[in-house]
């Protein structure tokens, strides 16, 4: 396959603000098995919708190849998404791969859960360290109108248990909260994961892609779902895990455990952001609002050499400046909508 050196310490280069390189979130899948109307919306993503065809996604081998690019341009945390990973055929195989590439100190994923109980034990045993299920309610009508019509809070919950169970560690649970739709279940939501281990994390609604009638009236900022629970369960703000972490932790002052907060909206962490994306066909994104990217897989296809797609990706990175959610508020003012790539394109 490839004959590219990744060093294992290698640092990553540095971006026009001085951020480094250092993680990679790769779409393995750009189809669902949901249809989350702030994400996939249903109108849009109908049955004629054309997904990518099998060939036109990177396969394993152009993963695997790409991967010890990015490694070798600093990358040390891969995080596979999608789409719905699960429904990449054979995803343990890519997962078994990833985890043994030299310089790789951590592979994780990010599921809907749906399939997750039927996976669990072999992702587990392919070498995956960690898993973040996304839930968003455990009312099921609630459930029924954030995945576009889908029930399975069931099976969802069955797969954080055979998560669990298979060693899977931490479990991380991404909740989208939307005001109106599902902020008054998420004490529901503490309540059964507090002191089991699992880490619910609350993520404000973000105007990622076109197509999700975003408005700012449907976010609910961290700080008032905070003060909501506090006044049931008090916690205070813990240390970062380490530097870039994207949710802001809070411990439970009775010490039943940790919740996180992901305010892109209200509290944007552009400054910290060291991750590129890619997509299930190969684009290369610098960032999740970004509106356009650099295609990779023409040049895997083409017989470029591995230095030569290296240095491709550094240039990329040394040229990146973005920090759109810091922009926002600007960049919503303009008269005209800039295009934006979608969330189930490029993963969360
Ligand atoms: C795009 S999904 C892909 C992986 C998988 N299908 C899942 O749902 O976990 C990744 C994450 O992005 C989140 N997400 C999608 N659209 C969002 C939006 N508009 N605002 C905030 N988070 C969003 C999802 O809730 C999920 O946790
Ligand atoms: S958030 Fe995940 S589960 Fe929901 S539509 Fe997007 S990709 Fe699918």
């Amino acid at each position: 396959m490839s004959d590219v050196i990744a060093l294992p310490n290698a640092s990553g280069p540095r971006d026009t603000l001085g951020r480094q390189l250092h993680d990679l979130r790769i779409s393995v899948m750009d189809r669902c098995n949901f249809r989350c109307p702030y994400c996939m919306p249903k109108e849009q993503f109908h049955e004629h919708y054309k997904f990518l065809k099998p060939v036109e996604r990177l396969s394993f081998e152009e993963i695997i190849r790409v991967t010890q690019l990015f490694v070798a341009n600093g990358v040390k945390k891969i995080r596979l998404t999608g789409g719905e990973p699960l429904l990449r055929p054979n995803l343990s195989e890519l997962i078994g791969e990833l985890t043994s590439l030299n310089g790789v100190e951590d592979v994780a994923l990010t599921t809907n859960g749906i399939l997750l109980a039927k996976h669990a034990a072999e992702l587990k045993a392919s070498g995956l360290n960690r898993v973040t299920v996304s839930l968003d309610t455990l009312d099921p009508d609630v459930f029924a109108q954030m995945s576009g019509g889908f029930r399975g809070v069931e099976q969802v919950i069955e797969g954080i248990e055979a998560a669990l169970l298979a060693g899977l560690s931490p479990i991380k649970i991404n909740c989208v909260v939307q005001r109106g739709v599902n902020d008054h279940t998420v004490l529901d939501l503490i309540e059964r994961f507090r002191d089991t281990g699992v880490i619910v994390r609350f993520i404000e609604y973000m105007d990622v892609g076109n197509r999700n009638h975003w408005s700012r009236e449907r976010v609910v900022t961290s700080q008032e779902l905070l003060t909501r629970i506090n006044e049931r369960w008090p916690a205070r703000a813990a240390q970062e895990n380490y530097h870039g972490e994207v949710a802001e932790r809070y411990v439970f002052e009775d010490g039943k455990g940790e919740i996180g907060f992901i305010s892109s909206v209200s509290e944007p962490f552009c400054g910290s952001c060291t991750r590129a994306r890619l997509s299930s066909e190969g684009v290369l994104y610098t960032c999740l609002f970004a509106t356009e990217g650099v295609d990779l897989r023409a040049p895997l296809r083409a017989g470029k050499t591995d230095d030569e797609i290296r240095d491709l990706i550094r240039s990329i990175w040394l040229a990146r400046g973005d920090r759109y959610s810091e922009l926002r508020a600007g960049l919503r003012a303009n008269e005209h909508p800039i295009k934006k790539i979608e969330m189930y394109y490029i993963g969360g």
